[in-house]
């Protein structure tokens, strides 16, 4: 009996020690690994500081942002943690400088030169999206943005790019249902704030909805109401899913995959989320595939399911148009065009609190256009041109997609001088660009006119790149554009926007969430025009009637782009 436990104790003991040799072995072959790689694949790489074994330079990369402000304080200046850190280290390694998250190299390139020779000189290595655990999960590497660069990708964004074109670009399509939707934020904004009184309304989840509302009747063919039960589950749902990504322990997912799978906390919430938004969008697929009339397509999703029926009637092998790929398409149109746009919007409503002289100017231009009351249109753009400067110059300052979405080399190259291996993590700092000081005069500052000429007329500037350039370039870039302009004219031509009395100003610091955001704010609002408000915007916004009469009109304007 006693021997039997002192075998058993005798074994555990041996077991024990021989986990920690294993152990041992395996850290000794990680750094002669890591050590290795650094004196050879890495010999020549662009310079930057010495990472370690494990957490490499940016241990707290992985680190939830809400967690890191706590530890770090808010930065001084009011660029976000992230991209001061990176501003810095340019400033000491030069503007092509490497770093590591992990084990995984970023090379991050500063200034327009660098990564227009990139981008645009060659497209061929630059254009790969990296693997990154928790979207890998999450996307299976389908869809579009995260797709690797290749037929599949080059396919899928083809198709959906044309689409998405004939429902906006040139018909104007989708115009009456923006109008319709901004009519009801008007409307809302009017109600909110003389509610709230002189405290003043946030407007961020009035704007996210009258975006989110877009994406949807794009993809999905409903000009939802603002407080429709389904569509408020599915931008909840969506919300959260991405808040638990980007600012939770989930992040460590990306460095332990197998913490997805773990039955409690924040990992159970996301596979929960993550079940329920499949369901949502297999319920619509199922219902569009039910109605579906291929001579009347009423959505991209038809469009899509259209186009499935099509390959397979010409008996095309190995299709990527799939359910499952249409799945992921939903999912990255809704959330590449969502939070980017609202953001957009929202710095818009800020600076206009902050330059009331430039709101003025704005206001009166589209006095003299548009006039006080026709509704403002996608052909008023040219005619706008100190209001679109306006946009544009918000857009310079505050990059939304600051370091754009993160490219991969599909081969190892040599780029100025240095060599960066297939697989490097590529940051095109596209915020560097917007704040170069050889590039703008007074870079940090606020003027709508440096995009102006001496008549007035609009500038167009190669290096004004919000939307990114290259292969990958955003694929909504019009339709952001056409949200954009419609939601600040409308909203300028009804209200004079000011902050709260007795508050401080609003503050122009940038928080880095999923993208670049403004800090909280409120703005009071008056009508500009009291008589007109209460005669046209008093009833609720979006009535069926409207909802359906705009749907014909989309379906005259895909019939128009499949005839030409
Ligand atoms: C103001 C609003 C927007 C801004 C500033 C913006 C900016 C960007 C940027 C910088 C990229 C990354 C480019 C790169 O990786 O080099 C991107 C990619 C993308 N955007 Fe946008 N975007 C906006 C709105 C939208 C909208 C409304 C949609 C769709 C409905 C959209 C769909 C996409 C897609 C699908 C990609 C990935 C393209 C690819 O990987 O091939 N974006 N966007």
């Amino acid at each position: 009996m006693v021997s039997s436990s002192f075998g058993l104790i005798w074994s555990s003991v041996l077991s024990l020690s021989n986990l920690l040799t294993s152990l041992l072995f395996l850290l000794v072959y990680y750094l002669v690994r890591f050590y290795q790689k650094q004196r050879t694949i890495y010999k020549n790489i662009p310079p930057g500081p010495k990472p370690w074994p494990v957490v490499g330079n940016f241990g707290n990369f992985f680190v939830p942002p809400s967690v890191r402000t706590k530890i770090a304080g808010q930065p001084n200046s009011t660029n976000a943690i992230e991209i001061e850190a990176l501003r810095q280290q340019a400033t000491v390694f030069g503007n092509i400088h490497s770093l590591f998250i992990g084990g995984q190299l970023i090379v991050v390139l500063h200034g327009f030169h660098l990564i227009r020779d990139a981008l645009l000189n060659q497209p061929e290595v630059f254009s790969d999206r990296p693997d990154i655990p928790l979207v890998t999960i999450l996307t299976k590497r389908k869809g579009i943005v995260f797709a690797p660069y290749g037929p599949v990708w080059r396919k899928q964004r083809k198709f959906c790019h044309t689409t998405l074109r004939s429902f906006g670009l040139g018909k104007l399509s989708l115009e009456p249902c923006i109008q319709r939707g901004l009519a009801g934020v008007k409307a809302e904004l009017l109600r909110l704030n003389e509610e709230r009184g002189s405290a003043g309304v946030d407007p961020a989840t009035l704007i996210g909805n009258s975006v989110s509302n877009v994406i949807c009747s794009l993809i999905l063919g409903q000009c939802f109401h603002h407080h429709d039960v389904e569509f408020r589950t599915m931008i909840r749902l969506m919300e959260h899913g991405l808040k638990i990504c980007i600012n939770s322990p989930a992040v460590l997912i990306n460095i332990f995959p197998l913490l997805y799978y773990l039955p409690f906390g924040v990992f159970k919430e996301l596979r929960q989320v993550e079940r329920d938004i499949t369901a949502f969008l297999k319920r619509i697929i199922a219902k569009h595939r039910d109605t579906l009339d291929p001579d009347n397509p009423r959505d991209l999703t038809d469009m899509y399911l259209i186009e499935m029926l099509t390959q397979q009637a010409a008996g095309v092998e190995d299709s990527s148009f799939t359910d499952d790929y249409l799945f992921y398409v939903i999912g990255d149109l809704f959330i590449a065009g969502t939070d980017t746009t609202t953001n957009s919007i929202l710095w818009f409503l800020l600076y206009m609190i902050l330059h009331p002289d430039v709101q003025d100017k704005a206001q009166a231009e589209i006095d003299g256009v548009v006039g006080k009351h026709r509704v403002p249109s996608v052909t008023d753009k040219g005619s706008l041109p100190f209001t679109e400067a306006t946009i544009m110059e918000v857009q310079r300052l505050h990059s939304v997609v600051p370091l754009a979405i993160p490219h991969m080399t599909s081969e190892t190259t040599v780029f100025r001088g240095y060599t960066i291996p297939k697989g490097t993590v590529i940051f095109p700092n596209l915020w560097s660009v917007h704040r170069d000081p050889t590039l703008w005069e007074d870079a940090d500052s606020f003027n709508p006119s440096r995009f102006l000429d001496n008549e007035g007329n609009l500038l167009r500037k190669e290096y004004f790149i919000p939307f990114g350039i290259g292969r990958r370039v955003c694929m909504g870039e019009q339709l952001a554009k056409m949200e954009l302009f419609l939601t600040v004219t409308t909203l300028l031509q009804a209200f004079k926007f000011r902050h709260p009395e007795g508050n401080p100003p609003p503050t122009v610091k940038e928080r880095f969430g999923l993208t670049m955001a403004p800090c909280p704010f409120s703005v009071c609002v008056t009508p500009r025009d009291q008589k007109l408000f209460n005669h046209e915007y008093a009833a609720d916004a979006l009535t069926p009637e409207f909802i359906s009469s705009n749907k014909k009109k989309s379906l005259f304007a895909i019939k128009d782009a499949k005839l030409r």
